[in-house]
């Protein structure tokens, strides 16, 4: 693949997914579009890339899949959970009367960990929502992500990275050397192909979103873009957290850090965003 093959692909995944790849990711395509040229027929993957601007729907779609990176774990860094348990929930609890729908949103969940994680905290405390229902969505751009998620099927690596013992013992079932989620948990997720890139008013108000480790992928134009779209979405009250790499420092003012607690976020009151912003 030469430089203006790289070039193409490139140009592509940043305009259909805001991923960017620089030069020092050419190793990352090579090795990742490799089975996707086989399966559609190109002789390579620089023919692939000179085929992608007259591309299948198909064919994008396998080509942004497997551009993705989707590296997750159950709890991963564990203070975002924390802060779940012990300010988000309570506080939603306190704020929404009973019978109220608390609904929250994985912008980018991979395969599922993160908002299995969140499933299995909210029925942790269950006995503390006296009467009101959770809704958790999770989205994701990746088709076979979001494939895997819904199979709740993980591999003892997978359950090993970050899910308590007491966990895997109340929420899953072993099948051979993989274990699935219980259909529980299973069940308090909903799963839905979503790309941030485009406007996403569909996903309705939420109380919380968690939007983790995939801003580090897009460049400043995209994570402003997203941001804002967050900030559109969640209610006034609500809370955003976003990974531990991740800031909104330079890129919006819809949102301010909450209860000077790193990596979690509320919308500002509109009269500061406009007041930064002047
Ligand atoms: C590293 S994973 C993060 C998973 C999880 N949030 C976590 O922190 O463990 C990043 C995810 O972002 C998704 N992603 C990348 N670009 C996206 C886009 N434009 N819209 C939605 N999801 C995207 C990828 O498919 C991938 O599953």
């Amino acid at each position: 693949m030469n430089e203006h093959e790289m070039k193409l692909i490139s140009d592509f995944a940043l305009k259909q997914s805001g991923i960017v790849l620089n030069e020092s990711k050419a190793y990352l395509i090579e090795s990742r579009l490799g089975s996707i040229a086989e399966k559609h027929r190109f002789n390579s993957i620089a023919a692939l890339a000179r085929g992608l601007a007259t591309a299948s729907m198909d064919l994008q779609r396998d080509v942004i899949d497997a551009l993705t990176t989707n590296e997750t774990f159950f709890f991963r860094d564990k203070t975002p959970f924390n802060l779940f348990e012990e300010v988000i929930l309570p506080t939603l609890i306190s704020t929404r009367p009973p019978g109220s729908r608390i609904r929250i949103w994985c912008a980018a969940t991979s395969t599922g960990q993160e908002p299995y994680s969140l499933a299995m905290l909210v029925l942790k405390h269950k006995h503390l929502l006296a009467g009101r229902s959770v809704d958790i969505l999770a989205t994701d751009i990746s088709a076979s992500a979001l494939e895997r998620a819904r199979e709740g099927l993980y591999s003892q690596f997978e359950v090993q990275r970050g899910l308590p013992v007491q966990m895997l013992m109340e929420h899953f079932v072993q099948e051979g050397s993989n274990w699935r989620i219980s259909r529980q948990v299973r069940d308090m997720v909903r799963f839905s192909e979503l790309n941030l890139m485009t406007p996403f008013p569909q996903v309705g108000v939420q109380d919380v979103v968690y939007c983790r480790n995939v801003l580090i992928y897009f460049n400043n134009e995209s994570k402003r873009k997203v941001l804002d779209g967050l900030a559109a979405v969640t209610k006034p009250d609500g809370y955003l957290v976003l990974g531990a790499a991740e800031t909104m420092i330079g890129h919006t003012e819809k949102f301010m850090r909450a209860d000077g607690q790193r990596g979690l976020y509320q919308p500002a009151p509109r009269e500061s965003a406009l007041r930064l912003r002047a």
